[in-house]
């Protein structure tokens, strides 16, 4: 049966609030006061205190569609049926029906109202362990319900056990879970891959076989001294994927040929000119591009920004992806706010903050985009030359890349990726963890032996550098003329050290004359701002470039008040005051027309 997302919305619901459930509205991504996770993980996670036993109040019978965030697959993107967040559709028996009405509910649901074909469904059940014992009760029921014997597999904890930890050796104290049986579609027009097995079964992982159906028998909660104790009630959970029925019901083992994604995927496709499924890579990377921008939209609605922690931080990895796979596919400028409208098309009935808060994150997008664009560019040639040059330690050379360039260590892994170097990511993982450790704690000793020493934060020191290096920069050309070029700087928190070229040789009075401008510019309490803008623009108002660095169409520019305009990452002080005084204590000719300065 062919039906849109809101159709199987509307089914779903009926279906289930006929059969006395009431709606759970669903809860926002990110959950509040829930510590523990970063993200709403599954239908359940608002109702684990009633699974523990506290009534509820809209009572016994519950449903949801949930919108659930997965992070850790976030790697798998770019198969036929892995994505970072998806709808599950849940009901819940809170100690009321259980096993017998459970499964022939959803067995109805599947094969009556959605008229999938008997003969395509598997179905698993939980083997047993030492103290859970083996469920040949839903056995029994799915035999009755016309299930052929031959279409019935057993497995152990890790495929049949279901809890929000996962197998019960996981379940930390106090977290309930249980035995499960789950309902898989076959597409019977592919081939088994031997790659995965000998023989196939519905959890091979060829993908002729997909889940689409879960129904968990919350009988258990985990004790402190590791035992499974019984619940005082038994309930069920049942969830399933609202994508994956949807790819059911379309008989397509491909997910992003689904309503709620490939709307995103035919945005793409008129962005870059090329067709999905024209080759590998490229399906590869729209699968990427539709999941990381609905993900990105979904959260980033739900109230996160991006930055460099937790869930903002993982907003910030989606966007970065999808901004640097677009450029594969030859998408240069905002991809982020070109995607977004699809999404908005595709769930504003659904989720309508989504359409209310368009503006707001379609701006959010725009400036995280020009920034990593900017970073992106700057770090481009680094990168590139790193990756020529080789090397036996790559977490090293990641680590340094960041350093230098910020470019982040994910995304060289997917350069690696990309041009088929070989690297063992979890040693990556563990080297790039040691490594920045280590650094970490040479730069809080010295922080420490700083702070005994009377001087305050190291960082705030090289931030005033930085924003002395602009100053400097400009009085150069105050004060030689026009021919002035950076040709490098590199800061301490000792002093900071500028290197240009000049067609004339500074004296030391010009130095002098340097020294006074930027004091007096110290002085004069100017506001340090920025602003992105395009690169035309920059460049028509006569912000100072470094002409080594190729920047992209937008960039950021730093104003030190009237007086200096520079393209420039940052970070920068606020205000010109919190300098102090400047003086340059060391100059020096380091080749022709070349020169070396080092102030403090
Ligand atoms: N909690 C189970 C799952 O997430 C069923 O809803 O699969």
């Amino acid at each position: 049966m062919l039906i849109t997302h809101l159709q199987l919305r509307k089914l779903f619901s009926k279906f289930w609030e006929k059969k006395g459930h009431k709606l759970v509205p669903p809860i926002p991504l990110v959950p509040k006061e829930d510590p523990t996770t970063l993200f709403t993980g599954s239908g359940m996670q608002q109702l684990v205190p009633n699974l523990l036993g506290e009534p509820h109040p809209l009572g016994k019978r519950l449903y949801n569609i949930q919108p659930a965030v997965r992070a850790q697959d976030v790697d798998e993107v770019g198969d036929n049926r892995h994505t970072t967040i998806f709808e599950m559709m849940g009901n819940w028996s809170l100690g009321d029906y259980f096993k017998q009405e459970q499964l022939e509910w959803c067995w109805n649901f599947f094969t009556k109202d959605l008229e999938i074909q008997k003969n395509k469904i598997y179905i698993s059940i939980f083997a047993g362990t030492k103290t859970v014992p083996r469920d040949s009760e839903s056995a029994t029921i799915w035999k009755k319900l016309g299930v052929a014997e031959n279409h019935i597999f057993f497995y152990g904890p890790e495929k049949n056990w279901w809890s929000r930890a996962g197998i019960p050796e996981n379940m930390p104290a106090g977290e309930p879970g249980g035995p499960n049986s789950e309902v898989f579609y076959e597409f019977s027009n592919m081939t088994h891959n031997p790659k995965f097995g000998s023989k196939c079964h519905p959890n091979c992982d060829c993908g002729r076989f997909m889940e689409f159906g879960n129904s968990v028998f919350m009988q258990y909660k985990k004790e402190k001294d590791g035992s499974l104790s019984e619940l005082p009630k038994k309930n069920v959970d049942f969830g399933g994927g609202l994508e994956r029925i949807l790819a059911v019901l379309m008989s397509s083992p491909d997910m992003f040929k689904i309503d709620v994604l490939l709307p995103i995927i035919k945005f793409s496709e008129d962005l870059s000119h090329t067709k999905y499924k024209s080759d590998e890579n490229t399906t590869r990377t729209m699968r990427i591009l539709a999941d990381h921008m609905r993900s990105a939209a979904l959260i980033a609605a739900d109230g996160v920004l991006p930055s460099n922690k937790d869930q903002g931080y993982f907003l910030r990895r989606l966007l970065r992806k999808m901004i640097r796979y677009g450029k594969n596919l030859g998408i240069e400028n905002n991809i982020s706010t070109s995607l977004l409208p699809s999404i908005v098309g595709i769930f504003k009935s659904v989720y309508p903050q989504i359409e209310k808060k368009q503006t707001a994150v379609q701006n959010i997008f725009k400036l995280e985009e020009s920034k990593f664009r900017v970073t992106l560019e700057n770090a481009r040639l680094s990168v590139e030359k790193a990756i020529k040059k080789s090397s036996n330690n790559w977490a090293q050379t990641a680590f340094d890349l960041f350093q230098s360039t910020g470019y982040h260590p994910e995304l060289f892994l997917e350069d690696l990726k990309e041009k088929n170097i070989e690297i063992d990511k979890r040693k990556f993982n563990q080297t790039y963890k040691l490594i920045f450790e280590k650094h970490q704690n040479i730069s809080k000793k010295g922080v420490d032996k700083k702070f005994k020493g009377g001087l305050a934060d190291t960082k705030g020191q090289t931030i005033k550098y930085h924003t002395a290096t602009h100053l400097l920069h400009q009085s150069l050309f105050a004060v030689l003329g026009n021919d002035v070029r950076q040709e490098g700087s590199n800061i301490t928190t000792e002093r900071l050290r500028f290197d240009f070229s000049s067609s004339r040789k500074p004296e030391k009075k010009d130095l002098e004359k340097a020294t006074k401008i930027i004091n007096q510019k110290i002085k004069e309490k100017l506001p340090v701002e920025f602003k992105i803008i395009p690169k035309k623009e920059a460049l028509k108002i006569g912000a100072r470039s470094f002409f080594k660095e190729k920047y992209p169409d937008m960039v950021k520019v730093y104003f030190v008040g009237k007086y200096s305009k520079e393209f420039c990452g940052g970070p920068h002080v606020k205000n010109t005051k919190e300098i102090g005084k400047l003086e340059i204590f060391k100059f020096e000719k380091i080749g022709s027309n070349l020169y070396r300065i080092y102030a403090r």
